[in-house]
């Protein structure tokens, strides 16, 4: 779905009216999503996310290298809408992205920019919010959302574009952990049950242990790519990036180092129970209980 080759982006920097100079962000960067799979990229603040992401649906271009989207090549300037109806991007904060007075006119506002018939559009909007689960807020105003609800949104007005993939910049930054919950929820449901391809940039580690793949990035490389227990098991790297693991995760890396047998890593909250179950099961027997 997505293909990266060698990929150099440099900013421009203005130091006065007459001076300029370069900042390579993006140094040569490589990798291939296959279509459906969920990505996450885990790096530092300004490691190049965010410039990434905005390659995938032609925000910018390559200095250097190439990006293509389902084979096709972003420079290719006959391609641009077609890329970027197949990419919707979701962004950090949901008031930013919102536009319509109702959050039906909000999610009809991409199909519409289409020129589409309006018994398409309404049908869009209808599959859409069932897609978020927001069908019951159609005629309400976006301002009386809550922020994961706006997000959801936000979501749902990508997906009435009806694009392939869905590219994610932190977009549980700004939430409560309730809302947060609610909107991951919905992005799993987008890629297991209808077969969307993610890719979730977050400062979250706890919303990465779900992906398919990880991508580590620092100082515009991809540093480390691996499955959720692969590269939660890289501690000393994570560390060096300026990133934690997930709590659940820290928490038995430690037991274990007080010689609790725990089978390392333990990625998520369930699994830390039945672990630990386990263990005070087989103790309550040493004890002959
Ligand atoms: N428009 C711009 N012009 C010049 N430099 C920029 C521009 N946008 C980003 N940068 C710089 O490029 C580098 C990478 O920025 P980017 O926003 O891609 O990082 P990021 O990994 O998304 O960071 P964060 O986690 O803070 O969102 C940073 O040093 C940033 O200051
Ligand atoms: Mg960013």
């Amino acid at each position: 779905m997505i293909k990266i080759k060698d990929l150099v982006h440099r900013y421009t920097i203005w130091e006065n009216e007459n001076k300029k100079s370069k900042k390579t962000v993006l140094d040569g960067i490589s990798f291939d999503i296959p279509s459906g799979q969920f990505v996450a990229i885990l790096g530092a603040n300004g490691s190049g996310k965010s410039t990434l992401a905005k390659h995938l649906n032609v925000l910018l271009l390559p200095d250097e290298g190439t990006v293509w989207i389902d084979g096709k090549d972003t420079k290719d300037k006959e391609k641009l809408w077609k890329i970027r109806t197949e990419v919707g991007m979701v962004f950090q904060n949901p008031d930013n992205q919102i536009i319509g007075t109702s959050v039906e006119e909000d999610v009809a506002f991409g199909p519409e920019n289409r020129n589409l018939p309006s018994q398409e559009i309404r049908g869009r909007v209808t599959k859409s919010l069932d897609a978020v689960g927001l069908q019951s807020k159609r005629k309400v105003s976006p301002s009386r959302l809550s922020g994961g609800q706006k997000q959801r949104v936000a979501i749902a007005g990508v997906l009435a574009c009806m694009p392939k993939c869905l590219v994610l910049d932190e977009p549980t930054a700004m939430l409560d952990p309730k809302s947060r919950e609610e909107v991951m929820k919905v992005v799993h449901e987008l890629n297991q049950e209808r077969g969307f391809t993610v890719v979730l940039i977050t400062h979250h580690m706890d919303e990465a242990v779900g992906a398919d793949q990880i991508y580590l990035m620092k100082e515009g490389h991809v540093v480390k790519c691996g499955s959720p227990k692969e590269i939660f098991c890289e501690t000393e790297l994570l560390r060096e990036l300026k990133l934690d693991v997930p709590q659940v995760t820290e928490l038995a890396y430690r037991l274990a180092e007080k010689g609790i047998p725990f089978k390392l890593p333990v990625l998520k909250e369930e699994d830390f129970v039945e672990q630990m179950k386990a263990v005070c099961q087989s103790e309550d027997i040493e004890r002959g209980r």
